[in-house]
Protein backbone atom coordinates (compact mmCIF):
# COMPACT_ATOMS: atom_id res chain seq x y z
CA UNK A 1 0.00 0.00 0.00
CA UNK A 2 1.27 3.68 -0.92
CA UNK A 3 1.50 5.61 2.05
CA UNK A 4 0.39 9.91 2.14
CA UNK A 5 2.56 12.57 3.37
CA UNK A 6 0.76 15.89 3.92
CA UNK A 7 3.73 17.65 4.86
CA UNK A 8 4.93 17.15 1.30
CA UNK A 9 1.96 18.04 -1.13
CA UNK A 10 1.86 21.07 -3.03
CA UNK A 11 0.99 24.46 -0.56
CA UNK A 12 -1.56 25.17 -3.04
CA UNK A 13 -3.12 21.37 -1.92
CA UNK A 14 -2.38 21.93 1.59
CA UNK A 15 -4.36 25.28 1.99
CA UNK A 16 -7.07 24.32 -0.02
CA UNK A 17 -7.39 20.94 2.43
CA UNK A 18 -6.30 23.17 5.34
CA UNK A 19 -9.66 25.48 4.62
CA UNK A 20 -12.00 22.41 3.65
CA UNK A 21 -11.45 20.49 6.76
CA UNK A 22 -11.80 23.77 8.87
CA UNK A 23 -15.49 24.46 6.98
CA UNK A 24 -16.01 20.89 7.71
CA UNK A 25 -14.93 20.83 11.81
CA UNK A 26 -12.57 18.05 10.80
CA UNK A 27 -8.93 17.47 10.88
CA UNK A 28 -6.79 17.35 7.82
CA UNK A 29 -6.09 13.72 7.88
CA UNK A 30 -9.90 13.03 8.27
CA UNK A 31 -10.85 15.50 5.34
CA UNK A 32 -8.35 13.58 2.98
CA UNK A 33 -10.27 10.26 3.88
CA UNK A 34 -13.42 12.07 3.40
CA UNK A 35 -12.27 12.95 0.00
CA UNK A 36 -10.87 9.24 -0.65
CA UNK A 37 -13.96 7.86 0.58
CA UNK A 38 -16.08 10.18 -1.60
CA UNK A 39 -14.18 9.38 -4.65
CA UNK A 40 -14.82 5.93 -4.20
CA UNK A 41 -18.31 5.38 -2.84
CA UNK A 42 -19.86 8.99 -3.54
CA UNK A 43 -20.62 11.85 -1.60
CA UNK A 44 -23.55 10.86 0.55
CA UNK A 45 -22.19 7.84 1.74
CA UNK A 46 -18.41 9.08 2.43
CA UNK A 47 -20.13 11.98 4.54
CA UNK A 48 -22.42 9.44 6.66
CA UNK A 49 -19.54 6.91 7.44
CA UNK A 50 -19.59 7.67 11.05
CA UNK A 51 -15.92 7.13 13.37
CA UNK A 52 -15.69 3.73 15.16
CA UNK A 53 -14.44 3.60 18.51
CA UNK A 54 -13.83 1.22 21.16
CA UNK A 55 -17.05 2.78 23.24
CA UNK A 56 -18.99 2.13 20.31
CA UNK A 57 -22.38 -0.56 19.81
CA UNK A 58 -22.00 -1.72 16.21
CA UNK A 59 -25.27 -2.82 14.78
CA UNK A 60 -25.24 -5.86 13.02
CA UNK A 61 -23.08 -5.14 9.63
CA UNK A 62 -25.64 -4.18 6.76
CA UNK A 63 -25.45 -2.07 3.54
CA UNK A 64 -23.66 0.99 3.95
CA UNK A 65 -26.26 3.46 4.33
CA UNK A 66 -26.74 6.60 1.86
CA UNK A 67 -29.04 9.51 3.22
CA UNK A 68 -32.82 9.06 1.73
CA UNK A 69 -34.50 11.90 0.33
CA UNK A 70 -36.09 14.48 2.79
CA UNK A 71 -34.27 12.67 5.48
CA UNK A 72 -32.84 14.95 8.85
CA UNK A 73 -30.25 13.77 11.62
CA UNK A 74 -30.31 14.16 15.00
CA UNK A 75 -27.95 13.07 17.84
CA UNK A 76 -29.56 12.20 20.63
CA UNK A 77 -27.54 12.71 24.42
CA UNK A 78 -28.74 9.92 26.92
CA UNK A 79 -28.44 11.47 29.84
CA UNK A 80 -28.56 9.35 33.58
CA UNK A 81 -32.26 9.23 34.90
CA UNK A 82 -34.40 6.77 35.34
CA UNK A 83 -36.71 8.64 32.51
CA UNK A 84 -33.41 7.33 29.99
CA UNK A 85 -35.83 4.24 29.62
CA UNK A 86 -38.75 6.74 27.73
CA UNK A 87 -35.67 8.19 25.41
CA UNK A 88 -35.54 4.50 23.65
CA UNK A 89 -39.42 5.14 22.58
CA UNK A 90 -38.52 8.72 21.61
CA UNK A 91 -35.96 6.82 18.73
CA UNK A 92 -38.34 5.26 17.99
CA UNK A 93 -40.89 8.04 17.18
CA UNK A 94 -38.09 9.52 15.98
CA UNK A 95 -37.30 7.40 13.10
CA UNK A 96 -40.79 6.82 12.18
CA UNK A 97 -40.78 10.61 11.29
CA UNK A 98 -37.96 10.23 8.79
CA UNK A 99 -35.04 11.21 11.45
CA UNK A 100 -31.82 9.60 11.62
CA UNK A 101 -30.88 9.19 14.84
CA UNK A 102 -27.28 8.65 16.51
CA UNK A 103 -27.34 8.38 20.37
CA UNK A 104 -24.41 9.26 22.87
CA UNK A 105 -24.85 7.98 26.49
CA UNK A 106 -23.25 9.09 29.05
CA UNK A 107 -21.92 6.71 31.59
CA UNK A 108 -24.82 7.64 33.43
CA UNK A 109 -27.28 6.85 31.06
CA UNK A 110 -25.61 3.07 30.74
CA UNK A 111 -26.99 2.24 34.52
CA UNK A 112 -30.55 2.82 33.30
CA UNK A 113 -29.87 1.39 29.75
CA UNK A 114 -27.85 -0.14 27.54
CA UNK A 115 -26.02 1.18 24.16
CA UNK A 116 -27.07 -2.05 23.17
CA UNK A 117 -30.85 -1.38 22.87
CA UNK A 118 -30.30 2.16 21.51
CA UNK A 119 -28.18 0.83 18.97
CA UNK A 120 -30.86 -2.00 18.41
CA UNK A 121 -33.60 1.04 17.92
CA UNK A 122 -31.88 3.61 15.58
CA UNK A 123 -30.30 0.80 13.60
CA UNK A 124 -26.85 3.25 14.10
CA UNK A 125 -23.54 2.98 16.23
CA UNK A 126 -23.93 4.01 20.04
CA UNK A 127 -21.05 6.49 21.12
CA UNK A 128 -19.80 6.66 24.99
CA UNK A 129 -16.32 7.54 24.87
CA UNK A 130 -14.59 10.72 24.13
CA UNK A 131 -10.82 9.32 24.57
CA UNK A 132 -10.00 7.14 22.49
CA UNK A 133 -6.64 6.31 21.75
CA UNK A 134 -7.41 3.94 18.09
CA UNK A 135 -10.68 5.51 16.69
CA UNK A 136 -10.05 5.78 12.93
CA UNK A 137 -11.18 9.72 13.38
CA UNK A 138 -9.74 11.65 15.32
CA UNK A 139 -12.30 14.42 16.13
CA UNK A 140 -15.11 12.10 16.38
CA UNK A 141 -17.02 14.29 18.83
CA UNK A 142 -16.79 17.15 16.36
CA UNK A 143 -18.14 15.09 13.69
CA UNK A 144 -21.47 14.11 16.54
CA UNK A 145 -21.46 17.53 16.64
CA UNK A 146 -21.83 18.77 13.67
CA UNK A 147 -23.08 15.62 11.16
CA UNK A 148 -26.50 16.59 12.18
CA UNK A 149 -29.51 18.97 11.95
CA UNK A 150 -30.33 19.30 16.16
CA UNK A 151 -28.98 18.27 19.29
CA UNK A 152 -31.57 16.55 21.54
CA UNK A 153 -30.47 16.03 24.91
CA UNK A 154 -33.53 13.33 26.70
CA UNK A 155 -33.22 13.20 29.47
CA UNK A 156 -31.35 16.24 30.11
CA UNK A 157 -30.41 15.52 33.64
CA UNK A 158 -29.07 18.98 36.49
CA UNK A 159 -25.66 17.79 36.04
CA UNK A 160 -25.62 17.98 32.10
CA UNK A 161 -27.56 21.30 32.24
CA UNK A 162 -24.79 22.44 34.85
CA UNK A 163 -21.52 21.47 32.60
CA UNK A 164 -23.71 23.10 29.28
CA UNK A 165 -24.36 25.91 31.54
CA UNK A 166 -21.01 26.79 32.23
CA UNK A 167 -19.18 25.28 29.41
CA UNK A 168 -17.50 22.19 30.66
CA UNK A 169 -16.74 19.17 28.74
CA UNK A 170 -15.14 16.86 30.10
CA UNK A 171 -16.97 13.43 28.88
CA UNK A 172 -18.15 12.61 25.17
CA UNK A 173 -21.69 14.22 25.97
CA UNK A 174 -20.39 17.54 27.44
CA UNK A 175 -17.72 17.68 24.80
CA UNK A 176 -20.52 17.87 21.70
CA UNK A 177 -22.80 20.44 23.45
CA UNK A 178 -19.76 22.78 23.61
CA UNK A 179 -18.16 21.64 20.61
CA UNK A 180 -21.41 22.28 18.58
CA UNK A 181 -22.74 25.21 16.29
CA UNK A 182 -26.49 23.05 16.01
CA UNK A 183 -29.73 24.37 17.98
CA UNK A 184 -29.99 21.80 21.16
CA UNK A 185 -32.98 20.63 22.53
CA UNK A 186 -33.06 19.69 26.11
CA UNK A 187 -35.97 17.53 27.95
CA UNK A 188 -35.14 18.34 31.13
CA UNK A 189 -35.97 15.76 33.72
CA UNK A 190 -35.48 15.26 37.58
CA UNK A 191 -36.75 15.41 41.01
CA UNK A 192 -38.55 18.42 41.70
CA UNK A 193 -36.69 19.89 44.37
CA UNK A 194 -33.67 19.31 42.02
CA UNK A 195 -35.53 21.75 39.20
CA UNK A 196 -36.81 24.27 41.36
CA UNK A 197 -33.27 24.34 42.96
CA UNK A 198 -31.88 28.04 42.48
CA UNK A 199 -28.98 27.04 40.94
CA UNK A 200 -30.39 24.75 38.20
CA UNK A 201 -33.16 27.77 37.75
CA UNK A 202 -30.08 29.54 37.38
CA UNK A 203 -28.42 27.53 34.92
CA UNK A 204 -32.39 27.23 32.72
CA UNK A 205 -31.71 31.12 32.95
CA UNK A 206 -28.67 30.74 31.33
CA UNK A 207 -29.10 28.14 28.82
CA UNK A 208 -32.09 30.27 27.70
CA UNK A 209 -30.20 33.32 26.88
CA UNK A 210 -27.49 30.89 25.11
CA UNK A 211 -30.46 30.24 22.62
CA UNK A 212 -31.03 26.62 24.08
CA UNK A 213 -34.81 25.30 23.53
CA UNK A 214 -36.62 23.43 26.09
CA UNK A 215 -39.31 21.32 26.26
CA UNK A 216 -41.01 20.06 29.46
CA UNK A 217 -40.67 19.29 32.31
CA UNK A 218 -44.20 18.24 32.94
CA UNK A 219 -45.59 18.19 36.47
CA UNK A 220 -46.61 14.75 37.46
CA UNK A 221 -45.91 11.47 39.99
CA UNK A 222 -41.89 11.04 40.11
CA UNK A 223 -40.33 8.17 40.13
CA UNK A 224 -39.76 8.22 43.91
CA UNK A 225 -42.55 6.94 46.05
CA UNK A 226 -44.38 9.55 47.05
CA UNK A 227 -43.17 12.50 45.08
CA UNK A 228 -45.13 14.64 42.84
CA UNK A 229 -44.46 18.27 41.18
CA UNK A 230 -42.56 19.64 38.03
CA UNK A 231 -39.78 17.41 36.80
CA UNK A 232 -41.07 14.43 35.04
CA UNK A 233 -39.45 14.31 31.33
CA UNK A 234 -41.92 15.37 28.34
CA UNK A 235 -43.44 12.20 26.56
CA UNK A 236 -41.38 10.90 23.73
CA UNK A 237 -44.20 11.98 21.72
CA UNK A 238 -44.06 16.10 23.07
CA UNK A 239 -40.28 15.85 22.63
CA UNK A 240 -40.79 14.06 18.75
CA UNK A 241 -43.31 17.31 18.14
CA UNK A 242 -40.61 19.83 19.65
CA UNK A 243 -38.02 18.53 17.05
CA UNK A 244 -40.22 18.00 14.14
CA UNK A 245 -41.25 22.17 15.09
CA UNK A 246 -37.35 22.79 15.06
CA UNK A 247 -36.41 20.58 12.21
CA UNK A 248 -39.68 21.13 9.91
CA UNK A 249 -40.59 24.67 10.63
CA UNK A 250 -44.22 25.52 9.04
CA UNK A 251 -43.94 27.03 5.84
CA UNK A 252 -45.63 29.62 4.27
CA UNK A 253 -48.78 28.22 2.60
CA UNK A 254 -49.95 31.42 0.12
CA UNK A 255 -52.40 28.81 -1.95
CA UNK A 256 -54.77 27.89 1.38
CA UNK A 257 -58.21 27.53 0.14
CA UNK A 258 -57.26 27.33 -3.46
CA UNK A 259 -57.88 24.50 -5.57
CA UNK A 260 -55.34 23.47 -8.03
CA UNK A 261 -56.37 20.81 -11.03
CA UNK A 262 -53.28 19.76 -12.59
CA UNK A 263 -52.68 17.39 -15.65
CA UNK A 264 -49.29 15.02 -16.04
CA UNK A 265 -48.10 12.73 -18.21
CA UNK A 266 -48.59 10.97 -21.19
CA UNK A 267 -51.78 9.52 -22.84
CA UNK A 268 -52.04 5.32 -23.97
CA UNK A 269 -54.67 5.42 -27.09
CA UNK A 270 -55.87 1.80 -27.22
CA UNK A 271 -55.57 -0.07 -29.96
CA UNK A 272 -56.68 -3.39 -28.79
CA UNK A 273 -56.47 -4.93 -25.39
CA UNK A 274 -52.81 -5.26 -25.78
CA UNK A 275 -51.44 -2.09 -27.68
CA UNK A 276 -51.48 1.37 -27.45
CA UNK A 277 -50.76 4.47 -28.73
CA UNK A 278 -47.61 6.63 -26.25
CA UNK A 279 -45.36 9.26 -25.85
CA UNK A 280 -42.64 9.88 -23.99
CA UNK A 281 -43.52 11.73 -21.56
CA UNK A 282 -42.29 11.07 -18.01
CA UNK A 283 -44.96 13.26 -15.92
CA UNK A 284 -41.87 14.56 -13.79
CA UNK A 285 -43.06 18.01 -14.32
CA UNK A 286 -46.43 17.42 -13.68
CA UNK A 287 -45.67 15.69 -10.98
CA UNK A 288 -43.13 18.51 -9.54
CA UNK A 289 -45.49 21.03 -9.95
CA UNK A 290 -48.21 19.34 -7.68
CA UNK A 291 -46.01 18.76 -5.07
CA UNK A 292 -44.79 22.76 -5.06
CA UNK A 293 -48.63 23.69 -5.19
CA UNK A 294 -49.47 21.21 -2.04
CA UNK A 295 -46.62 22.47 -0.40
CA UNK A 296 -47.69 25.86 -0.69
CA UNK A 297 -50.98 24.94 0.77
CA UNK A 298 -53.06 24.26 -2.59
CA UNK A 299 -55.54 21.36 -2.12
CA UNK A 300 -54.29 19.70 -5.38
CA UNK A 301 -55.75 17.15 -7.68
CA UNK A 302 -53.44 15.47 -10.46
CA UNK A 303 -54.87 13.71 -12.87
CA UNK A 304 -52.09 11.44 -14.43
CA UNK A 305 -51.59 9.46 -17.22
CA UNK A 306 -49.77 6.20 -17.22
CA UNK A 307 -46.47 7.39 -15.62
CA UNK A 308 -43.89 5.52 -13.33
CA UNK A 309 -44.01 8.17 -10.65
CA UNK A 310 -44.81 8.12 -6.87
CA UNK A 311 -47.66 10.21 -6.21
CA UNK A 312 -46.70 13.05 -4.30
CA UNK A 313 -47.63 13.39 -0.76
CA UNK A 314 -50.84 15.09 -0.06
CA UNK A 315 -51.64 14.76 -3.33
CA UNK A 316 -54.99 13.81 -4.42
CA UNK A 317 -54.23 11.74 -7.68
CA UNK A 318 -56.45 9.92 -9.74
CA UNK A 319 -54.83 7.41 -12.55
CA UNK A 320 -55.92 7.49 -16.17
CA UNK A 321 -54.79 6.04 -19.29
CA UNK A 322 -56.53 7.55 -22.14
CA UNK A 323 -57.70 11.40 -22.90
CA UNK A 324 -61.26 10.55 -23.10
CA UNK A 325 -60.97 9.30 -19.30
CA UNK A 326 -58.37 12.14 -18.64
CA UNK A 327 -60.91 14.70 -19.67
CA UNK A 328 -63.81 12.74 -17.52
CA UNK A 329 -61.86 12.93 -14.54
CA UNK A 330 -60.79 16.63 -15.16
CA UNK A 331 -64.48 17.95 -15.40
CA UNK A 332 -65.28 15.69 -12.69
CA UNK A 333 -63.10 17.67 -10.48
CA UNK A 334 -64.20 21.26 -11.59
CA UNK A 335 -64.80 23.98 -10.22
CA UNK A 336 -60.90 25.13 -9.57
CA UNK A 337 -59.32 28.05 -8.86
CA UNK A 338 -56.11 27.39 -11.32
CA UNK A 339 -55.92 24.66 -14.10
CA UNK A 340 -52.12 23.96 -15.04
CA UNK A 341 -52.50 21.43 -17.98
CA UNK A 342 -48.97 19.94 -18.42
CA UNK A 343 -50.28 16.30 -19.63
CA UNK A 344 -48.98 15.34 -23.02
CA UNK A 345 -52.30 14.28 -24.61
CA UNK A 346 -52.39 12.37 -27.45
CA UNK A 347 -53.96 14.61 -30.43
CA UNK A 348 -55.38 11.24 -32.01
CA UNK A 349 -56.84 7.84 -30.77
CA UNK A 350 -57.78 4.93 -32.50
CA UNK A 351 -61.35 4.60 -33.87
CA UNK A 352 -61.51 0.84 -34.66
CA UNK A 353 -60.44 0.00 -31.58
CA UNK A 354 -59.63 -3.97 -31.43
CA UNK A 355 -62.04 -6.18 -29.13
CA UNK A 356 -59.63 -8.90 -29.36
CA UNK A 357 -56.02 -8.72 -29.92
CA UNK A 358 -54.87 -7.84 -33.72
CA UNK A 359 -53.82 -10.71 -35.85
CA UNK A 360 -51.83 -10.75 -38.39
CA UNK A 361 -53.27 -11.60 -41.28
CA UNK A 362 -51.73 -12.48 -45.13
CA UNK A 363 -53.75 -9.18 -46.31
CA UNK A 364 -50.81 -7.13 -44.30
CA UNK A 365 -50.84 -4.77 -41.36
CA UNK A 366 -54.89 -3.95 -40.47
CA UNK A 367 -55.13 -0.22 -40.91
CA UNK A 368 -55.78 1.81 -38.34
CA UNK A 369 -58.56 4.76 -38.60
CA UNK A 370 -57.58 7.67 -36.29
CA UNK A 371 -59.82 10.11 -34.46
CA UNK A 372 -58.90 13.25 -33.20
CA UNK A 373 -58.73 13.22 -29.50
CA UNK A 374 -61.02 16.15 -26.97
CA UNK A 375 -58.67 19.15 -26.63
CA UNK A 376 -58.96 19.37 -22.41
CA UNK A 377 -56.98 22.56 -22.29
CA UNK A 378 -59.56 24.14 -24.77
CA UNK A 379 -62.28 22.78 -23.75
CA UNK A 380 -61.93 24.13 -20.33
CA UNK A 381 -60.38 27.07 -21.01
CA UNK A 382 -63.76 27.58 -23.30
CA UNK A 383 -66.05 26.79 -20.21
CA UNK A 384 -68.79 29.23 -19.36
CA UNK A 385 -69.43 28.65 -15.52
CA UNK A 386 -66.78 26.31 -14.75
CA UNK A 387 -63.81 27.96 -16.30
CA UNK A 388 -60.66 28.34 -13.43
CA UNK A 389 -60.14 31.92 -13.52
CA UNK A 390 -56.41 31.13 -13.89
CA UNK A 391 -55.91 28.21 -16.85
CA UNK A 392 -52.30 27.32 -17.77
CA UNK A 393 -51.32 25.35 -20.93
CA UNK A 394 -47.73 24.09 -21.57
CA UNK A 395 -46.64 23.93 -25.42
CA UNK A 396 -43.83 21.31 -26.26
CA UNK A 397 -42.33 22.20 -29.66
CA UNK A 398 -39.43 20.99 -31.63
CA UNK A 399 -39.40 23.94 -33.88
CA UNK A 400 -40.76 27.67 -34.14
CA UNK A 401 -40.96 27.93 -30.31
CA UNK A 402 -41.89 30.93 -29.36
CA UNK A 403 -44.61 31.67 -32.29
CA UNK A 404 -46.31 28.56 -31.79
CA UNK A 405 -46.85 28.82 -28.27
CA UNK A 406 -48.27 33.01 -28.95
CA UNK A 407 -50.37 30.75 -31.73
CA UNK A 408 -51.39 27.55 -29.27
CA UNK A 409 -52.42 30.98 -25.81
CA UNK A 410 -54.94 32.10 -28.58
CA UNK A 411 -56.09 28.97 -29.83
CA UNK A 412 -56.45 27.51 -26.81
CA UNK A 413 -58.21 30.05 -25.10
CA UNK A 414 -56.01 29.65 -21.80
CA UNK A 415 -53.80 32.91 -19.78
CA UNK A 416 -50.47 31.22 -19.77
CA UNK A 417 -48.97 28.89 -21.34
CA UNK A 418 -45.47 27.24 -20.10
CA UNK A 419 -43.28 26.71 -23.69
CA UNK A 420 -40.26 24.38 -23.61
CA UNK A 421 -38.09 22.88 -26.39
CA UNK A 422 -38.64 19.24 -26.45
CA UNK A 423 -36.48 18.23 -29.23
CA UNK A 424 -34.12 15.23 -29.10
CA UNK A 425 -31.18 16.84 -28.63
CA UNK A 426 -32.49 19.05 -25.55
CA UNK A 427 -33.04 15.93 -23.75
CA UNK A 428 -36.23 17.44 -21.69
CA UNK A 429 -38.55 14.36 -22.53
CA UNK A 430 -37.52 12.03 -19.81
CA UNK A 431 -35.29 14.00 -18.40
CA UNK A 432 -34.76 16.17 -15.13
CA UNK A 433 -34.07 19.65 -16.73
CA UNK A 434 -36.06 21.53 -18.22
CA UNK A 435 -35.69 25.09 -20.58
CA UNK A 436 -39.33 27.08 -20.56
CA UNK A 437 -40.53 30.42 -21.23
CA UNK A 438 -43.53 31.75 -20.30
CA UNK A 439 -45.98 33.60 -22.23
CA UNK A 440 -49.01 35.51 -20.60
CA UNK A 441 -51.59 37.65 -21.92
CA UNK A 442 -50.96 41.59 -20.88
CA UNK A 443 -52.90 43.89 -21.85
CA UNK A 444 -54.47 42.59 -24.88
CA UNK A 445 -50.78 41.64 -25.53
CA UNK A 446 -48.43 38.71 -24.91
CA UNK A 447 -45.49 38.90 -22.77
CA UNK A 448 -42.61 36.24 -22.92
CA UNK A 449 -40.31 35.57 -20.05
CA UNK A 450 -37.72 33.40 -20.71
CA UNK A 451 -35.91 31.41 -17.77
CA UNK A 452 -32.82 29.93 -17.60
CA UNK A 453 -32.08 25.99 -17.74
CA UNK A 454 -33.33 24.52 -14.27
CA UNK A 455 -34.33 21.14 -13.12
CA UNK A 456 -38.01 20.66 -13.38
CA UNK A 457 -38.32 21.34 -9.71
CA UNK A 458 -37.11 24.60 -10.35
CA UNK A 459 -39.64 25.24 -12.94
CA UNK A 460 -42.08 24.16 -10.70
CA UNK A 461 -41.52 26.21 -7.55
CA UNK A 462 -41.06 29.49 -10.74
CA UNK A 463 -43.96 28.88 -11.65
CA UNK A 464 -45.92 28.33 -8.66
CA UNK A 465 -44.20 31.42 -6.84
CA UNK A 466 -45.79 33.15 -10.23
CA UNK A 467 -49.14 31.74 -9.48
CA UNK A 468 -49.08 32.84 -6.15
CA UNK A 469 -47.90 36.55 -6.85
CA UNK A 470 -51.00 36.62 -9.26
CA UNK A 471 -53.12 35.75 -6.49
CA UNK A 472 -52.01 38.44 -4.21
CA UNK A 473 -51.88 40.71 -6.81
CA UNK A 474 -55.54 40.09 -7.42
CA UNK A 475 -54.62 40.25 -11.27
CA UNK A 476 -57.22 37.00 -11.94
CA UNK A 477 -60.47 36.96 -10.73
CA UNK A 478 -59.98 34.00 -7.59
CA UNK A 479 -62.24 32.52 -5.50
CA UNK A 480 -61.75 34.40 -1.89
O1 LIG B 1 -50.39 18.86 -27.76
P1 LIG B 1 -50.40 20.36 -27.69
O2 LIG B 1 -49.09 20.98 -28.03
O3 LIG B 1 -51.57 20.98 -28.35
O4 LIG B 1 -50.56 20.65 -26.11
C1 LIG B 1 -50.60 21.95 -25.61
C2 LIG B 1 -51.35 21.99 -24.34
O5 LIG B 1 -52.66 21.46 -24.52
C3 LIG B 1 -50.77 21.22 -23.19
O6 LIG B 1 -50.99 21.98 -22.03
C4 LIG B 1 -51.58 19.94 -23.15
O7 LIG B 1 -51.70 19.43 -21.84
C5 LIG B 1 -52.93 20.41 -23.64
N1 LIG B 1 -53.68 19.41 -24.40
C6 LIG B 1 -54.86 18.94 -23.87
N2 LIG B 1 -55.58 18.03 -24.57
C7 LIG B 1 -55.19 17.59 -25.78
C8 LIG B 1 -53.98 18.07 -26.34
C9 LIG B 1 -53.25 18.97 -25.60
O8 LIG B 1 -55.22 19.32 -22.75
N3 LIG B 1 -55.92 16.72 -26.45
Amino acid sequence: MASLTIRKLDEAIKLDLRQRAARSGRSVEEEVRVILRETLQGPEEAAVAPPVSPGAVVPSPGPQRTRAPGELRVTLIIGGGIAAYKSLDLIRRLKERRIRVRCVLTRAAQHFITPLSASALSHERVYTDLFDPQSEFDAGHIRLARDCELIVVAPATADLMAKMANGLADDLASAILLATNRKILLAPAMNPLMWSNAATQRNVGQLGRDGVVMVGPNAGEMAEANEAGVGRMAEPVEIADAVERLLRPPQPRPLAGKRVLITAGPTHEPIDPVRYIANRSSGKQGFAIAAVAQAAGAEVILVAGPVDLDDPPGVSVRHVESARQMLQEVEGALPADIAIFAAAVADWRVANEGAQKLKKTSAGMPPLQLVENPDILATVSKLRDKRPPLVIGFAAETEHLIDNARAKLKKKGCDWIVANDVSPATGVMGGDRNTVHLLTRTDGDIAVDSWPVMTKEEVAKELIAHVVKAVADRTLELAP
